[in-house]
């Protein structure tokens, strides 16, 4: 059977560890060639792109702190230049800084905002530049290029402490929106993935002990924490033609957590 995603080229950013390793990974599994973008650590991109080979998949690390536009424009350069194109672009790079209202600085808030918000235009916008130019290979796909972006299920539920995330997720979405509506003539999709609580190290706190996970699970009405894989498997569905007809959408992936799960007997 042909794989969904064979012989496509696909940039994911914040892949190292987390949702994105796992999107990198599942991408790499339907026959994509990943760039497994990291921020810091060589070894950590090094790692996914080893457990990627040692599959049979194509993959290689670059760096790029997303929220700096020359290291963006230099990721994309390379894979070009390495690949010949790019097809897919995950945008999935985040951060939290969390703190109180009163004492969030504005250091941690342009943090937050530049690498979860900036870093996302950035990237989308070398990616449609590179998709437009190429246009629709048939072979490949039917859209000229699809863009997944991350945000989260705190892009509608407002989140005391995190002003500064959920800020940047709710622009993420506005964004998203825009976006698609401005490259849908160019055959390109633009679309969100909203995860939940998924259990990675970004969340560490609200599973890493009996009780967070306990007080989570209140949180989540199909009673178990989301695994990188589950949001993995979404990635390369958006990615592919068999959801070629959805752009400017956000699925969220959840257990349920955006159903108001405190109204279920009460209200
Ligand atoms: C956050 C996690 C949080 C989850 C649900 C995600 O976007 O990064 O820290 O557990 O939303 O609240």
């Amino acid at each position: 059977m042909k794989k969904m995603l064979e012989g496509q080229i696909a940039i994911i950013t914040g892949a190292s560890s987390g949702i994105g390793e796992a999107c990198a990974k599942k991408l790499a599994e339907e026959g994509a060639t990943v760039v497994v973008n990291y921020a810091t650590n060589p070894d950590d991109g090094n790692k996914v792109v080893k457990a990627i080979e040692d599959k049979g998949g194509r993959a290689i690390a670059i760096h790029a702190d997303v929220s700096k536009e020359e290291d963006v424009i230099n990721m994309f350069r390379r894979t070009i230049d390495e690949f010949g194109t790019v097809d897919i672009l995950i945008n999935n790079a985040g951060i939290q800084k969390d703190a109180p209202l009163t004492s969030l600085s504005l250091e941690d808030w342009n943090k937050v905002i530049s690498i979860n918000l900036t870093g996302q235009f950035l990237c989308a916008k070398e990616a449609a530049k590179e998709f437009m130019r190429r246009g629709v290979v048939k072979e490949k796909s039917v859209a000229a290029g699809k863009i997944i972006c991350m945000s989260s299920v705190h892009e509608v539920i407002p989140w005391a402490g995190h002003d500064n995330y959920a800020s940047s997720k709710g622009g993420v979405m506005m964004m998203m929106k825009s976006l698609a509506q401005e490259l849908a003539p160019f055959k390109i999709r633009v679309n969100s993935i909203a995860p939940g609580a998924i259990q990675t190290p970004i969340n560490k706190d609200a599973w890493g002990t009996k009780e967070a996970l306990e007080n989570l699970l209140k949180l989540i009405p199909y009673g178990r924490i989301g695994q990188p894989e589950d949001v993995g498997k979404l990635a390369a569905w958006l990615a592919s033609d068999e959801s070629d007809y959805i752009t400017g959408t956000t699925i969220f992936i959840d257990g349920g957590m955006t159903l108001y799960p405190g109204f279920a007997g009460n209200g």
